[in-house]
């Protein structure tokens, strides 16, 4: 199927290994995305450092810069409408977005998270699943909604937790599936192969 560029914003709070994912398969042209815009929340992300390495544009907007959420999250907006940006990626950013934020980028706002979702909402979700016990654990991509990794699941990705794991051992096993399955996500919604009824998004293969 051939496809336009889809336009991309990453949105990043820290290490920017999923940016770095992202970014290779739109460079190598397995994903047909551009990425116009890397946003942090942080000025001492990595992942900001990374991106300009790479001659991507990024830039930090700074919560306390702004007088209240509703104002941080409509500069927010408008810096990647200006950008053109059609699809937002959460790519470890740490902010809850507010509805009027989302209803900017109607079904347009993605994110990837390190568990099964439902289960281990939230931060550390990979040490809540070691701690828990479980045999398997992995990653969700999935649409954003005003909750905390509530939204509609598109994709998932399961490894399985060995008893010798640490949280850090778990962790890394995560990621690897992390850099795999979020640019097959954007790729499958470049392509315009991602359906929604209701919560259960479909993808036609
Ligand atoms: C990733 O493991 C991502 O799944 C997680 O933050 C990490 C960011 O790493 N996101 C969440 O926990 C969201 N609830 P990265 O900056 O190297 O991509």
């Amino acid at each position: 199927m051939v496809a336009r560029p889809l336009p991309i914003g990453i949105l990043v709070s820290g290490r920017g290994s999923n940016m770095e994912a992202i970014a290779d398969a739109v460079a190598c042209g397995s994903v047909p995305a551009r990425i116009q815009v890397v946003i942090s929340d942080r000025p001492e992300a990595r992942a900001l450092e990374l991106a300009r390495r790479r001659g991507l544009k990024a830039c930090c907007l700074e919560p306390r810069d702004y007088p209240s959420r509703q104002a941080y999250d409509q500069a927010l907006a408008a810096t990647l409408k200006k950008e053109g940006v059609e699809l937002v990626v959460l790519a470890g950013f740490m902010r809850l977005l507010s509805q009027d934020f989302l209803d900017q980028f109607p079904d347009g706002v993605i994110n990837i998270h390190p568990a099964l979702l439902p289960a281990f909402p939230g931060l550390n979700a990979q040490r809540k699943a070691w701690e828990y016990g479980v045999k398997f654990s992995g990653c969700t991509v999935h649409f954003v909604d005003a909750g905390t990794d509530t939204g509609p699941i598109i994709a998932q990705a399961v490894v399985p937790v060995k008893d010798d794991d640490t949280p850090e051992t778990l962790a890394a096993r995560i990621l690897v599936e992390e850099h795999r399955l979020y640019p097959e996500v954007i790729k499958w919604l470049a392509e315009g192969r991602v359906t929604m009824q209701g919560r259960r998004v479909k993808v036609k293969i």
